[in-house]
């Protein structure tokens, strides 16, 4: 949070979905202080005696109020789930997201043939939910056209503006404009619009569209008109619909035959795996190109493999982040990641076997910055960790840089109204030292500082030599090390 706190463009997860027969295994084993409140303090669910539909929401909700805190506020959340959770997911994202930041759910068709062994309803598909972090701010992109939309348009009279669709004059919204009769170039007279419907323009504005040969009166020119709609003025994309077919962006079977190309000499078992090509849609309708995708349980890693596949496409500039709490997350998910950026040589997709190209950094967790640990010396974080997470936890944001002991007295980042400063070095001997105090010349180079630039001054330190007096006084607010680590 730290360092990405309200920047992420496009969160995707496709979480447990909880069928009962997953073998997941609850665990609310999260050690930051602010997790810990989500968890038990804000919780609608009772942490004791937890049944199956309890146990996943307990699962869920804290990891989806972290995720809205990472979500930038043009950026909107999709999550994969089926009906056994589908409706408690609602819920949950209506309380955490707010219900007027729903966008919609898609339905994807993710099976190609029905099973017959179905006892009931042979599922075919799977929900998208779609929430913004603000949908006043979220704009939602455009499918590229398809050879099939674009060979609706034609042209049979050989309008040199090109081809074109015809498109209805009129519509269903009272227009007291629109009512007027028409009498076709051929000699029909139309005496006005299908009944319970209006002209949608004018007669002035139809007449003039007419003289710029913006209406289709069919062949024999005695037809109800239409208007031409032309090809090069029509939107550069197709607004996507809810509803994705296996057609358009792959099924299960074809993302385990992706699986299969990747790791031919040992194949995953990985049932959840998603298509590359329902990934890629959902990046490229929900960011530009230089946008940061997240996907916190990511299994297979075929969000990072859609990103790569974006950014190769469009010359973009995407980054993903996914984190994977299981042992394969560098056996199969990071593994998974290096083989498509540098190429499968065994694999038939030609893209796949030259490689995506691209680059990564693995990362483990490490020790969590905790108070205790660094009074004992257990764990010290550098002084970037520290310093960022002290500005995350006294603003809320994630700082753009760090500028590293930028001045003798620790200044490392500055707001409108405050300069922070930092006295640190993670090591146990400085910071039981003199030289880690805020003392009497320290205090009052920062107090000039501060006063130059009309800001006050957050002093974090291990101890200081003067009172608080003292230092009110001098515009200096002071912030012991290391318990303001938590209080922020
Ligand atoms: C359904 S899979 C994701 C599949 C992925 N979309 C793909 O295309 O390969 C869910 C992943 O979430 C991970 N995960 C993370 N936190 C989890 C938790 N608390 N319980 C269960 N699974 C969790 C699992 O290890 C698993 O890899």
């Amino acid at each position: 949070m730290p360092r990405y706190a309200g920047r992420v463009h496009c969160i995707y997860i496709d979480p447990p979905y909880n069928t009962g027969n997953e073998g997941w295994a609850y665990n609310d084993n999260v050690n930051s202080p602010l997790m810990q409140e989500w968890l038990t303090d804000k919780s609608p669910v009772d942490g004791e005696d937890l049944e199956r539909h309890d146990k996943w929401l307990c699962m869920m909700w804290p990891r989806l109020h972290l995720l809205r805190e990472l979500l930038a506020e043009n950026g909107a959340i999709f999550v994969s789930i089926d009906d056994n959770e589908q409706h408690h997911l609602r819920m949950m994202m209506d309380e955490i997201f707010g219900a007027e930041n729903f966008v919609a759910t898609i339905i994807w068709e993710k099976v190609y043939s029905p099973k017959s062994s179905a006892k009931y309803f042979s599922e075919n598909h799977d929900f998208i939910v779609v929430y913004a972090r603000n949908k006043e701010e979220f704009k939602l992109g455009l499918l590229p056209r398809t050879e099939e939309a674009d060979a609706r348009y034609v042209n049979p009279d050989n309008d040199s503006r090109g081809r074109w669709k015809s498109s209805d004059l009129s519509a269903r919204n009272p227009y007291s404009k629109g009512t007027y009769e028409i009498k076709c170039p051929g000699g029909r007279l139309i005496e006005g619009p299908p009944p319970g419907r209006f002209w949608s323009f004018s007669e002035e504005n139809f007449w003039e569209l007419d003289k710029d040969n913006r209406i289709w009166w069919g062949e024999d020119r005695n037809q109800v008109p239409a208007i031409k709609r032309f090809l090069s003025e029509v939107k550069q994309g197709l607004v996507p619909e809810t509803i994705w077919t296996y057609k358009e962006v792959g099924h299960t079977q074809d993302a385990k035959k992706t699986l299969l190309q990747i790791f031919p000499e040992n194949f995953p078992d990985f049932t959840t795996t998603k298509p590359v090509e329902l990934l890629t849609r959902i990046i490229r309708l929900s960011t530009g190109e230089d946008a940061i995708v997240l996907d916190s349980f990511a299994g297979t890693g075929t969000t990072a493999q859609a990103v790569l596949a974006l950014n190769k496409e469009d010359g973009g500039n995407r980054k993903f982040i996914l984190t994977e709490c299981e042992d394969y997350a560098d056996t199969i998910t990071a593994e998974r990641v290096r083989r498509v950026i540098n190429g499968v040589p065994t694999a038939k997709d030609e893209t796949l076997k030259n490689g995506l190209g691209g680059s990564f950094t693995y990362c483990t967790l490490g020790e969590e910055i905790s108070p205790e640990k660094m009074l004992t010396g257990e764990n010290l974080p550098n002084y970037d960790t520290l310093a960022r997470h002290l500005v995350y936890t006294a603003t809320g944001h994630a700082p753009d840089k760090i500028h590293r002991a930028r001045s003798k007295d620790g200044l490392f980042y500055e707001t409108d109204a405050r300069l922070f400063y930092l006295i640190y070095e993670p090591e146990l001997a400085f910071l039981r030292s003199a030289d880690s105090a805020l003392n009497g010349d320290r205090a009052e180079r920062i107090a000039k500082q501060a006063k130059t630039k009309h800001k006050t001054a957050v002093v974090f330190a291990t101890h200081k030599f003067m009172g608080q007096k003292e230092l009110t006084e001098m515009g200096i607010v002071f912030c012991g090390l290391p318990y303001e680590v938590v209080s922020g």
